[in-house]
Order: C-alpha cells, then structure tokens, then sequence
C-alpha cells in the first residue's frame, strides 16, 4: 500500500506541469509496486544482496537445471547464474503453451496492407518448433551465427526464437540497413546462414529485401543456406542449393521439438551497434542472465498482467525489438501486438486505429515519433478510442518535455503514468525508469535505477558529482542482462566500457541527478549520434563518404532537430578535379544510404574548402559543433592550422 507521504505527494497532481506527476491511486494500489516505500524497499535489497533479489527472480523462470552460484563477477567479466541450465525459447513459448495460456494469443500481428493474424502461445510453440526442425536439419548447430534479415511479420519471430531453441546465435540485422552492413556483419560474425524475406511493406511500398543479401553474398561467400520467407512475392532469384523458401522446407518437418538446456552463459544473440570507430561493435548477450533482466523489468516496469495488451512499436532490428518484443514480454505470457509498416501510412492515425482495434492497453514508442505525431496534429488521435490505455512508455532519447506532456494528455488521457525508459544495446534491459504506480516523474527524466542497477554520475577524477552538476552516467556494480564483451574483441569490450573507472561500466552518456535523486540523461558524450533515436558513429558515416571518388575527407556532427532529435550534418572536402554542385550533394547523401542505409542520410552536406584541424591534423569537430549550433565559435582559435577556415565555414552555413 502507498505510504503517507505518498499520498500526500499525490495532491500535486493540480500543480503546473514543471511538478511531479503522480500515478492515479487507481493506477497504484493495483501496481506490483504501488508506492516509493516499496520501491525503495525492493531497491535496498537488490543492492544490498543482489544474489537474494536475482535469485528470486530467475526462480519464476524454468531452468532445465537450477545454478550452483548467481554471480561469479571479476570486472568485466560476470557470470550469471552459474552452472545453470535453460532453455530461453522454452521459457518464453512452451512454459505458456503447455500450460493456461496455451489459447491466449501471444503475437497479434497486423501488416501494413492491413492483413493480419493473430497467434496463440500454442500456435507458437508448433511454428518456432517447425522453423527449428528446419534449421537443424539443414545442418544449423548450438553456436553457430545466423544472421536474420527480415519485415516485421511473425516469421521474423519465430526466426529468432528457434535460433534461441536451438542455441544457435541470431543477429538481426535491421531491415533498413544496405547490403554493406550485412557484409560487414556477416565478416565479423563468421555466420554460415541468413533468414530473410523476399521484401516487406513500407509506406504502399514493396522494400525488397532478399536482393539486398544477394548483393551482399556478392561480397561474403562464406554463407551455406539462405532461407526466404515470402511476404510481399517480389521477383526473387533464387541461387540452387543454396537458397530454399521456408513455406517448402516447413512441409517436410515435424511440428513437435524438444527444447535442450543450455548453459546459463551460453551466447543468445550479437546485435551490431555503433561506437565512435567506423566499425560498427557486435554486442553479445548471453542466456540465463539477460532473460532474467528482460522479464523482471517487463514484470515491474510495464507492469504487464495477463489481461494487457502490449504494443511496443520498435523493430525487431533494434535492440528493443530483441528485448521489448520477443523476450521480455514473451517470458511474461504477454498478449502483444505486432505491426509490419510506417506509422504514417495511409496517414498518421494508424497507430491509433492499431490501438483502438486491438485494444492497446501499454504502448511503448520513442520521443521521436512523438514529436512526428504532435506534428501531424491531434485530429488524428481523437477520432481514435484510447480508452483502454493505462501506461505509456517511452525509448530511444530524452524525452522532452513538450513531448512528454503531449504523450500524457493526448495519447495517455491524462491519466496514464508515462515510463521514460533509458538503457543501452549494452545493458539489454531498461536500467533507469520509473515505476508506473509509484514514482513522481517529471518531464524529461527518467527517474531512478531499476533494481539491482547501481548507477552513479561522476567526474572525470572519479568523484560523485553533487545535485545538478553535470557529469558521466556509469554503473557501479553487474546486472544480469550486461552486456559479455564485444564479439571477438575482448580488448575493445574493456577499452570502451571498462577503463574510465576502476571495475565501473561506462555508459558514454552524460547526466545529471536532481535533489530528488532523477536521473536526467543529456546525451552521449563520444562521437555517436541519435537520429531519430538510432545509434549511428559520425566515423562510420565519414567513412562511407570518404568511400566516394569525389570525396577526399569529411567530419559528421549531430545539430538539434525538431522531429529526428539529432540530424546529420556533413562537411565535405572534394577530390581535386571534382566541383560542387547540388547533383554531387544529393549523390554523396544517397552514397551514404547505399552503404549504411536511409537513416544515415545527410541531412546537411556542406562542400567546405577547409576543415578546423589542430596543428597536428585532429579534426576539431567540436568547433564544428558550435559553429553548426551558433553560427559563430567563441574562444580561441589560434591553435588550429589554418584560423581563418572558421570564417569561411561559417559563411558556407549561413549560404
Ligand atoms: O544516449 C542514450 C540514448 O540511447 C543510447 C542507447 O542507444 P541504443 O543502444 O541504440 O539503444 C536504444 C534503445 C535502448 C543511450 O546511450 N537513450 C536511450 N534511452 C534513453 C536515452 N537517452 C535519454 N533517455 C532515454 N530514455
């Protein structure tokens, strides 16, 4: 029950927007975690003896074979779980199909043409095991990588959980992304199997896909087995004994398969992210530990029941779609909807219409498409009934908070607590958030740490920062869903995350916390960018630019943007013989959507005779920065090479 105070809080609920709100009392007394006082309770304890509070946790999942240990932690290197055998497919399908929730639907699936299916935790369990059967009679083993590159339909699901069944090692590649990125990724993991599609629906639009692997399997031959889901029926060709369509190999196999156990450290997945090289990180999750992450902060966080249901409209591309989508909700027995297209097609009500048919009641979106909503205007959402809304949640950058209180009033009512969710690829699972029946939020703060989550803001000589002094957002002590290393590449794993303070995860972002103790995320503090709240490595776009002909260098920053967070903008230096020209500006920004993909466009591309560079040749893109954000830079300038290159560049931008 909520304690006295929080009561007290409560009333604030008539204050202006700049105080807390308040979970309604209807909202709380039937929440897991129905006031502060249980929270910090709960807190206390996962802090003060993580192995009791993970223990009791992991024990609501079923292990073929209980652990011996729950950590075994020597920085960086953490076991969960030890000795621990699981089967993370099993637990998120068969626990529920074999049980009551056997007719509950678990994926309720809408494509963007306006198809749709929905999927029972029974019917799941016989798919995922056929696709598994599939898989291992084409000869895919425990431990080998299967890269799945593919729409939002329910193949891509069961795609990934057979993997999961069969302890081979998924890494999706989002379907926005060009055959470049699959090159790299299929190198890097060393994955001798692609699932794909023949193309998906966005916007009207057929986006083929399976063409984009042939011109990667151009480049990477090391690929044995490409198997095709048909979605769109796009022309396709079809390479003999190496391709096969799903539907075909489906008819040959057995709907029944028996989950085997796996270690509780066995790898789950890689998914690729950016850092601040041009070489995009595989992160690596492993089993036991990072389900146990993904079902504990759906538990509390969504506070998900078996009556909800759940909408998280991320791509399964992301590391939200991996955790938020298939296995958080899934471990939970959740009744979720799925969505194959474009929130904006044939306009902007179609989540709304979403939400009103199927009865929506935890909707789980990002800031940036927010702000597209509030853009497209409210009409569009009041024709809808979202009555049966009860939380919000929100991922991906800070929320703002006219954004925020949009979200509140218009999509969530006023009376629908909004959960402003930080975490990372890395951390696997929300690790900063409110809890929706307790914690006072204010717009634009994610609050406090989840449990177990011992995070901290310090400064560069390893001291805490005092209220409202800005500094680096690190974790102090293990969580079960971290991050194991960086695929193949222990040295980096401890270089990126490890080295910045002594046996600490740094989270290469930047806070501050206020007197209440929130949390307030700024941003990243190396040379990655949030468009439209997606990673991308300013060193990775300058890299494909420099992939041109024309192109002798460039430098990539982030300014503000109104819809996207953060836009891309560009500066070029040309080849000698090459001239501007607007067509070469367009060529270069689709030269950037070839090799990476859409969402890496340039939005800015500005063709500059000179870059700021210091006397020994470092890009100082953080003039760069200032000049793009201010239209002048202040300080001195006198160390660069060439002082006058400001001036220029400053005329450029204001062109
Ligand atoms: O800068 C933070 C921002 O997104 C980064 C992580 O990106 P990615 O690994 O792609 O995962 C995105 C989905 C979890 C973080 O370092 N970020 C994520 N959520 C928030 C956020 N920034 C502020 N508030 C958030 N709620």
């Amino acid at each position: 029950m909520s304690s006295k105070k929080d009561k007290k809080k409560r009333k604030s609920d008539a204050k202006p927007a700049e105080t807390a709100h308040m979970p309604s009392r209807e909202f709380s007394t039937k929440a897991r975690i129905p006031s502060m006082k249980a929270y910090r309770k709960l807190y206390k304890e996962s802090i003060d003896s993580p192995s009791k509070f993970w223990a009791r946790e992991a024990g609501e999942l079923s292990w073929q074979k209980k652990w011996k240990k729950v950590l075994d932690w020597k920085a960086p290197d953490a076991k969960w779980f030890v000795g621990g055998k699981l089967n993370v497919c099993e637990n998120c399908v068969d626990r529920h199909a074999d049980g009551p929730r056997a007719n509950k639907a678990a994926i309720i699936w809408e494509g963007e043409p306006g198809d749709k299916q929905v999927i029972t935790y029974a019917q799941l369990k016989r798919e995922v095991s056929r696709v598994a059967n599939v898989l291992e009679k084409k000869g895919v083993k425990s431990g080998d990588r299967v890269l799945i590159y593919m729409p939002m339909i329910p193949e891509a699901a069961y795609a990934m959980l057979a993997c999961a069944r069969i302890g081979a090692v998924h890494n999706v590649v989002f379907g926005g992304f060009a055959s470049d990125a699959i090159v790299d990724r299929l190198e890097d993991s060393g994955a001798t199997t692609v699932i794909t599609a023949d193309g998906g629906w966005r916007r009207g639009k057929v986006v083929a896909l399976k063409p984009v692997v042939d011109e990667a399997l151009k480049k990477y031959k090391k690929v044995e087995r490409v198997i095709v889901a048909k979605r769109t029926g796009n022309d396709v060709t079809m390479k003999k004994d190496r391709d096969s369509w799903l539907h075909d190999d489906l008819k040959d196999v057995s709907a029944l398969h028996s989950p085997k156990g796996f270690d509780s450290e066995h790898p789950l997945f890689l998914l690729y992210t950016s850092g601040s090289t041009g070489k995009p990180k595989g992160i690596l999750h492993t089993s036991g530990g990072y389900l146990t992450g993904t079902y504990t902060t759906c538990k509390y966080i969504f506070d998900m029941r078996d009556e909800d249901v759940y909408w998280c409209t991320a791509d399964i591309g992301w590391i939200t779609g991996h955790s938020y989508i298939i296995y958080g909700p899934l471990a939970n027995g959740a009744t979720q909807v799925m969505y194959e297209g474009a929130p904006n097609f044939p306009d902007f009500s179609r989540f709304w219409q979403i939400c009103e048919d199927h009865g929506v009641t935890i909707f789980y979106t990002a800031p940036t498409a927010i702000r597209a909503f509030i853009k497209a205007g409210d009409d569009l959402v009041k024709k809808h009934d979202l009555s049966k809304l009860r939380l919000l949640g929100s991922v991906g950058e800070p929320i703002n908070p006219e954004a925020w209180n949009w979200y509140h009033k218009v999509i969530g009512g006023g009376r629908c607590p909004i959960v402003d969710t930080w975490w990372q690829t890395e951390t696997g699972a929300i690790m900063i958030s409110p809890m929706p029946g307790a914690t006072p939020c204010k717009p634009g703060t994610a609050t406090l740490p989840f449990f177990g989550v011992d995070a901290a803001i310090l400064d560069e000589q390893g001291k805490e920062c005092k209220a409202n002094e800005d500094g680096r957002l690190v974790i102090r002590k293990p969580w079960p869903s971290m991050i194991r290393s960086i695929y193949g590449d222990k040295k980096r794993f401890k270089k990126t995350y490890w080295m910045d303070y002594k046996g600490m995860y740094t989270a290469g972002d930047g806070a501050r916390r206020d007197r209440d103790g929130n949390f307030w995320i700024i941003g990243r503090l190396d040379d990655v960018l949030n468009v439209s709240g997606h990673r991308l490595g300013t060193a990775e776009i300058e890299s494909a630019l420099v992939a041109h002909p024309a192109v002798a260098e460039a430098a990539v920053i982030g300014r503000p943007h109104e819809l996207k967070g953060q836009a891309v903008a560009c500066f070029v230096i040309l080849k000698g013989k090459h001239r501007e020209s607007e067509q070469l500006r367009q060529e270069l920004r689709n030269h950037v959507g070839k090799i990476i993909g859409a969402i890496a466009k340039p939005d800015d591309l500005h063709f500059a005779p000179g870059l700021p560079k210091t006397r020994s040749g470092k890009i100082m893109r953080r003039l760069l920065k200032e000049l793009v954000n201010t239209g002048k830079v202040t300080g001195n300038v006198t160390t660069l090479e060439d002082p006058t290159i400001i001036a220029k560049l400053a005329k450029i931008i204001a062109k």
